[in-house]
């Protein structure tokens, strides 16, 4: 017998007992940002590499070790998206949505980093994104930040995850931070990890996050990133503060919190927990104001953030929210098929709400009213030799204990409507 082919490690199919609790959160995010004005974007899942080294920055660990790159067949660079803020500020550049506009954009989709697998941690993940162009001002920031945590709230896990925020200050303040992270830094270099050590040179401030143990050691005393914000990042920062403390949003102040993408000035947060193991951060972002210039654009102020759809869905599953049946009635006959495939259409024409299931195939009565409750369904109707001889339906119910009746086929559209109503 030849090898079974199995899928890629890290890559994981979604099977229809999983689906159901997909579609539910992804329902309840779509109305949340509908209901904020947020438009959908679609963008291709493969870009020009250039387009992330350029954004998400080559000394980051995404860059240099997460990429999936190939050669196209015209010898064109290609890499799978890690990522869909290059790929949303490349479109919206490319079809003119930014000059002098405001635009509020969220995407869904598969994106693609080589990381090692664990739970949590996939190598194609899910995210859900939303990004906001042209609006400089920390509202916007705080906006996002609101509706996230509304989103935790109507899915029912605001007690899992708290906020954790921090300012990375403008362009300025970050190269006066790096220069006086640098030279502390260097005073210190045989006691940094080797990672750290070659970030010393081109991407200091990730050192930051190090998990070495002799590493954050050095890092207690090293200078902190709150001195050396300007007077624009400060006034940014507190604006956004403001909102969110009179909005009763509470936060824990992180000046760890660099990100592990480049293109991040002043606002950045997270919402982190502590429900999942190593992989706690749910949904993260920030605001990037120097990235649509950087990959051609004219300046354009922007701030977003994205969550792991995986990880939220771990969440809800130690919530376990009572999701919808799959079908409201499940069509049992032991007469001729026709019958009910037609019976079914019937119904399906009169209540297009209604979800009929229809047994296809043969079985006893019996071996079809198993499957029918299987099949999660609230009624069985039963078409028989003695039904069809009557121009009856039984309504059978397969959920509570309500008994089961005839009713006439003429009336058996009016009774359901009454029922699922
Ligand atoms: P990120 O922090 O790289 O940011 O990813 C956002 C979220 O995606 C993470 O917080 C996590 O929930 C999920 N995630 C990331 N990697 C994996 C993985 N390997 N497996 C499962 N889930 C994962 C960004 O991607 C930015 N584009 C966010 C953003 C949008 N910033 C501004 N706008």
């Amino acid at each position: 017998m030849s090898q079974k082919i199995t899928s890629i490690r890290g890559m994981n199919d979604i099977l229809p007992t999983q689906t159901p609790l997909w579609q539910w959160l992804e329902s309840r995010v779509r109305n949340l940002l509908q209901s904020y004005g947020y438009g959908e974007i679609r963008m291709p899942i493969v870009e020009h590499t250039e387009l992330f080294k350029r954004s998400i920055g080559e000394v980051t660990d995404i860059v240099e070790k997460e990429m999936y790159t190939f050669a196209d067949r015209n010898g064109d660079s290609l890499t799978l998206r890690p990522e869909g803020t290059a790929s949303c500020v490349r479109a919206a550049e490319e079809h003119g949505l930014l000059y002098n506009q405001v635009q509020r954009l969220w995407y869904t989709g598969p994106m693609f980093r080589h990381e090692r697998p664990q739970a949590g941690r996939y190598r194609q993940f899910h995210q859900i994104g939303v990004e906001a162009f042209g609006m400089q001002g920390p509202d916007i920031d705080a906006e996002l930040i609101l509706m996230t945590a509304r989103l935790w709230r109507e899915l029912g896990i605001s007690d899992l995850v708290t906020l954790e925020l921090n300012s990375l200050g403008d362009s300025e303040d970050r190269a006066r931070y790096r220069d006086a992270l640098v030279a502390y830094l260097s005073q210190h270099i045989d006691a940094l990890d080797e990672d750290s050590r070659r970030r010393l040179e081109k991407n200091p401030l990730r050192i930051l996050d190090s998990k070495d143990a002799g590493t954050r050691a050095v890092l207690q005393n090293a200078p902190r990133f709150d001195d050396y914000l300007g007077e624009q990042a400060r006034e940014h920062f507190a604006g956004l503060r403001q909102v969110l403390d009179a909005a009763g949003i509470s936060y824990r102040l992180n000046s760890a919190l660099v990100r592990g993408l480049d293109y991040y000035g002043k606002t950045v947060f997270e919402w982190v927990t502590d429900a999942l193991g190593a992989q706690g951060t749910v949904c993260a972002g920030g605001r990037y104001d120097g990235l649509v210039s950087q990959l051609g654009g004219k300046p354009t102020p922007a701030v977003g953030f994205a969550m792991g759809v995986e990880r939220l869905i771990l969440l809800l599953e130690q919530r376990a929210p009572e999701l919808p049946a799959p079908a409201d009635v499940y069509l049992v006959s032991t007469v001729a098929p026709a019958a009910a495939l037609v019976l079914a259409e019937e119904l399906r024409a009169a209540l297009p709400q209604l979800r009929v299931q229809s047994h296809c195939g043969s079985g006893s009565l019996k071996s079809q009213m198993k499957k029918a409750d299987k099949s999660g369904a609230r009624w069985a109707l039963i078409v028989g030799e003695d039904e069809l001889a009557a121009g009856e339906i039984t309504l059978k119910p397969l959920r509570g204990d309500s008994e089961q009746q005839r009713i006439a086929r003429a009336a058996l559209a009016d009774t359901l409507a009454a029922q699922i109503k």
